[in-house]
């Protein structure tokens, strides 16, 4: 028996062959523009639709599910999904899925990444020879902090916490973690690392985690970086900390907002770096999550469970 058709609604074009499996079998509606749909538009095409493939930065609210009728399925491209009112799509019984694991290696290679170019102060350095000031070998030009035997506090010993962990073994570091199986109090851990990384998912519990009180904790010398989601730092705290010299450093892939507005204060903080959220920015893990992203979709659409769903319970 030949399966009904449904409609799509796909809010970016995606790396890879796995939209063309979804068209193979559905009607795609593709927003093709580089910037997302407007919240409008993205109610207004998901409105008449049995499907949504999703963007971290789409926001898919109660309004926008419970004005969605026909919608059987959500897929987010993306293993995070705080844009997504969990509770609005279970009231629906709609399945919410996510991509897992394709994107743990690319994301962990970018903590670190960031955690060595902030030890090095490597955009400064970068900066000085892009603008013609490499004068001469100078012994105390760019004195940055040594990473080989460093401790390192992970914040969410998830798969993630845990890639990143593995990459310090490397670096012979000392690894304190927060959470069950051997984790120590945050405060401790704050208090002991020399690098602090973030890699818990975006709650009520974790917003603004690391506010002012914790980054005055953080040794002078430490650095702090981000791959998670922005809001879990008080942002504000944040350039305030870096202008005092509180902690030496930070470098973040995620912000609050995303992106942040041309004046926003962050750009002017001192010792910091800021990239756009590229943690999982390889063609093997962007094109992994989109294969997943379609399989759960092609899943519910099928009336079968999503092979990666969201647990919203
Ligand atoms: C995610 O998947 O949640 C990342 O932030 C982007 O890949």
């Amino acid at each position: 028996m030949r399966r009904a058709v449904a409609r799509c609604f796909v809010t970016r074009v995606l790396p890879g062959p796995a939209l063309d499996r979804l068209r193979e079998r559905h009607e795609v509606d593709l927003w093709p523009e580089r910037l997302p749909p407007p919240y409008e538009e993205l109610r207004a095409r998901t409105a008449d639709a049995d499907a949504l493939l999703s963007l971290l930065s789409d926001r898919v609210d109660a309004a926008l599910i419970e004005g969605s009728p026909r919608l059987r399925a959500i897929a987010n491209y993306a293993v995070g999904y705080d844009n997504i009112d969990l509770d609005a799509a279970r009231a629906r019984s709609i399945p919410v899925g996510n991509t897992p694991d394709v994107l743990t290696d690319a994301t962990a290679d970018l903590a670190f990444t960031l955690l060595l170019a902030a030890a090095r102060q490597l955009p400064d350095a970068l900066l000085s020879v892009q603008s013609h000031d490499w004068l001469t070998w100078e012994p105390s030009g760019f004195l940055g902090h040594e990473v080989f035997g460093a401790s390192l506090g992970i914040i969410g010993m998830g798969r993630i916490g845990r890639a990143v962990a593995r990459r310090a073994q490397g670096f012979d570091m000392t690894v304190l973690h927060t959470g069950p199986d051997g984790g120590v109090p945050l405060l401790t851990l704050l208090k002991r690392a020399d690098f602090v990384t973030l890699h818990a998912p975006l709650t009520p519990e974790t917003h603004h985690l690391i506010d002012a009180a914790a980054l005055q904790a953080m040794q002078p010398t430490a650095i702090l970086i981000n791959t998670a989601r922005g809001p879990i730092i008080d942002q504000a705290a944040l350039i305030e900390a870096l202008r005092r010299g509180e902690i030496a450093g930070a470098a973040l892939d995620v912000t609050d907002p995303e992106p942040p507005p041309a004046d926003d204060p962050l750009f002017s903080a001192p010792n910091l770096i800021v990239v756009p959220h590229i943690g999982s920015a390889t063609r093997t893990a962007r094109e992994a999550m989109a294969n997943l992203a379609v399989d759960n979709l092609l899943a519910a659409l099928d009336g079968e469970p999503m092979p990666h769903p969201v647990h919203t319970e």
